[in-house]
């Protein structure tokens, strides 16, 4: 089940929190649903004292009751399980259950958010309201799909509780059977501490120093996992009623805490959630980057933007308000990335609580403004696009994306407090994205073959199976390139034996016999003009070709980029932070080596295919204040264009 099925054309909607009015308001917001073109609403997110006010108590009439009616209105339900709000009766009930941070404050209630992953007694109370919610709705025609919690990982998602550790020396016993496994793969010999018995071993909590970074790293993978089993729990107990899709809403590039790859097998949509950061003046760029980052997870079939803002959220320092247009064009910029389903929090904006300054579809002003007029027009644009929902897009050229390799390269101690992964896999998107390339994101175990270039920024941590697998496609005609502080480990933060990179040493024909970082601000040059910064390396080729020199800094006259054949293919690799004209042409020059093509976009211009069998999409959106002449479409500022193969361009939106 890739989509829910009998609906085709693109969803529209967002979350509704009806708890909070009365029920004429709900007669109310419906009406002005069906003007707003709203064929899909998310509800029971947050209910969970409503339909169990005491435990084992159910009182479903107020579901009843709103699902009776947006069902008589012809909007289509996305249940949600209310398991992210735990009623304050639970909390009475099972104190144990609440979440232990690492340095051991324990979080009390009257807010919302996870519980410890690992209470028994949240296992249990979850499955149960789902069970119910499912037994009682699971086969309603309105409720074509089920929601899941909420965002899990977030607002936190490690726990140090007791019923946590328990459940870490289980997870610790499966993965490595043996304490002297475990030993010998967390290096445990080294500041003496090795443990005699499986209950020695606590959760890596704050400590007098750097905590063992293989147990951290550990930690991480059994937390992704702890989340994981709750989600499968629920899911398990809806599906023994009910046929629908079930999933969760992701946030793709901004959750650090849950292995998505993992967690993509086990939905059957994918579904995100995307806020800009909205001050940084780049945030349609990093827009795209968790648009591909989502289809990459749904594996290229159609996914669900379950939630994203109208204008304004509450929760940055500065909440910046959308510009007119601009709801319009992040819409349609998912869209063109390939989601079929444009959903917002929250459908009417909340008069009290914590989110009374978070924009949504309805704000405060009413009807009579021009957020509202927005909300409406996309509704009418989404309908006049429906063909184009089910086609893909397709992309030549992938950027390496592993949480594990996150996780380990943010762990204490690492040779530079300037080392960031997140700023490379950036900082060569925005390259890419600003040549038109559109990029998909791969797992280092996926299969790469059919990509022509593979970009790894930054990718610290490379299991055994991943490095052979990036060997493997370099050897038959791909390929790669590689930055700095790659491959420096395999699977439990441990260095292979040898000079770096150990894991991509053979494929990049060269050895890192010292990592040079380099002082804050600290600037070098190349032999080529080009301007480098956060490091270099003292490298020795043994087989690549030096493609640049540094000419100063602490390599001076050695080598700062290489290229090396490897098999039918070549890999490539920058051993500075290039400055961002520099990183252009070194991208330039891999994407020329692999025969893709590319050509500057005008500033602010983006441009995406979607295709099916029948038909080919192309998206223009301009994302500049000032009107851009492309292929003789006059894009005006602000607007996207939506251009039919062999037909008359459409503006779908702007100034
Ligand atoms: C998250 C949550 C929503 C809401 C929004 C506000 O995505 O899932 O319930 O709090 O943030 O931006």
């Amino acid at each position: 089940m890739t989509w829910i099925p009998g609906r085709t054309g693109f969803r529209y909607g967002g979350d509704y929190n009806p708890e909070q009015w009365s029920s004429e308001v709900w007669a109310e917001d419906i009406r002005l649903m069906q003007d707003a073109g709203v064929n899909l609403v998310s509800i029971g997110i947050f209910s969970w004292v409503m339909l169990e006010p005491r435990e084992g108590e159910y009182d479903f009439s107020f579901l009843d009751e709103i699902i009776g009616m947006l069902s008589d209105a012809g909007i289509d339900i996305d249940l949600a399980t209310p398991t992210a709000a735990p009623p304050a009766w639970f909390w009475k009930a099972y104190p144990d259950s609440h979440p232990v941070l690492r340095d051991g404050t324990r979080l009390g209630f009257g807010s919302r958010g996870m519980v410890s992953p690992s209470s028994p007694d949240y296992r249990r109370a979850a499955t149960a309201i789902a069970s119910k919610l499912a037994e009682r709705y699971g086969t309603h025609p309105a409720v074509v799909m089920w929601h899941v919690h909420n965002e899990y990982g977030a607002p936190i998602s490690d726990s140090y509780d007791d019923n946590s550790v328990t459940a870490f020396r289980a997870w610790l016993r499966t993965r490595y059977g043996t304490l002297d496994t475990l030993n010998r793969a967390w290096g445990t010999q080294f500041w003496g501490q090795t443990y005699g018995e499986w209950d020695e071993i606590d959760a890596p909590r704050q400590s007098a120093s750097v905590s063992n970074q293989a147990q951290r790293l550990d930690f991480q993978r059994f937390t992704s996992d702890a989340l994981l089993a709750c989600f499968t729990a629920e899911r398990d107990a809806i599906r023994a009623h009910s046929d629908r899709p079930i999933t969760t809403n992701f946030m793709a590039t901004n959750c650090p805490s849950v292995d998505y790859w993992k967690w993509a097998k086990e939905v059957d949509i994918v579904a995100n959630d995307h806020y800009l950061a909205a001050e940084r003046t780049d945030n349609h760029v990093m827009l795209a980057m968790d648009a591909d980052l989502t289809r990459s997870l749904a594996a290229s079939e159609p996914w669900i933007l379950m939630e994203h803002s109208s204008s304004a959220v509450n929760w940055q320092p500065r909440n910046i308000a959308k510009r007119p247009g601009e709801l319009a064009r992040n819409s349609l910029q998912h869209v063109a990335r390939g989601c079929d389903a444009v959903m917002f929090f929250q459908f009417r904006a909340s008069r009290y609580g914590a989110e009374k300054f978070h924009s949504a579809m309805l704000p405060h002003a009413g009807t009579n403004s021009r957020v509202w007029r927005e909300v409406v027009g996309l509704g009418g644009e989404l309908a006049s696009l429906s063909e184009v929902a089910g086609s893909r897009v397709s992309a030549r050229v992938a950027i390496v994306w592993s949480i594990e390799s996150f996780w380990a390269m943010d762990l204490d101690w690492r040779p530079s407090a300037d080392l960031d992964h997140r700023e490379r896999i950036e900082a060569f998107y925005s390259s890419l994205w600003r040549r038109g390339v559109t990029v998909d994101f791969v797992h280092p175990s996926a299969d790469l073959t059919g990509y022509a270039a593979v970009f790894a920024p930054s990718l610290y941590l490379l299991a055994d199976a991943e490095a052979a697998n990036i060997r493997e496609y370099v050897a038959g005609g791909g390929i790669l390139a590689v930055s700095y502080f790659s491959g420096i480990v395999m699977a439990n933060d441990e260095v292979p034996a040898g000079a770096y990179p150990g894991q991509l040493r053979e494929v990049l024909g060269l050895a890192v016999h010292e990592f040079l970082p380099l002082r804050d601000g600290e600037l070098v040059t190349l032999d080529t003009g080009a301007t480098g910064s956060v490091w270099a390396d003292d490298i020795v080729l043994t087989g690549a070709e030096a493609v640049a020199n540094y000419t100063n800094g602490p390599a001076a006259s050695g080598v700062a980029i290489t290229r090396n054949r490897h098999g039918r293919g070549a890999a490539h690799y920058v051993s500075t932070t290039l400055a961002s004209v520099d990183l252009d042409r070194f991208v330039e020059s891999v994407l020329d080596d692999a025969g893709v093509a590319h050509a500057v976009l005008p500033d602010g211009l983006e441009i995406v295919t979607r295709e099916s069998e029948s038909q080919r999409v192309r998206f223009l959106l301009n994302h500049s204040d000032d009107a851009i002449e492309y292929e003789g479409n006059q894009v005006e500022g602000g607007a996207v264009f939506v251009v039919r193969e062999n037909a008359d361009a459409v503006p779908h939106y702007g100034a």
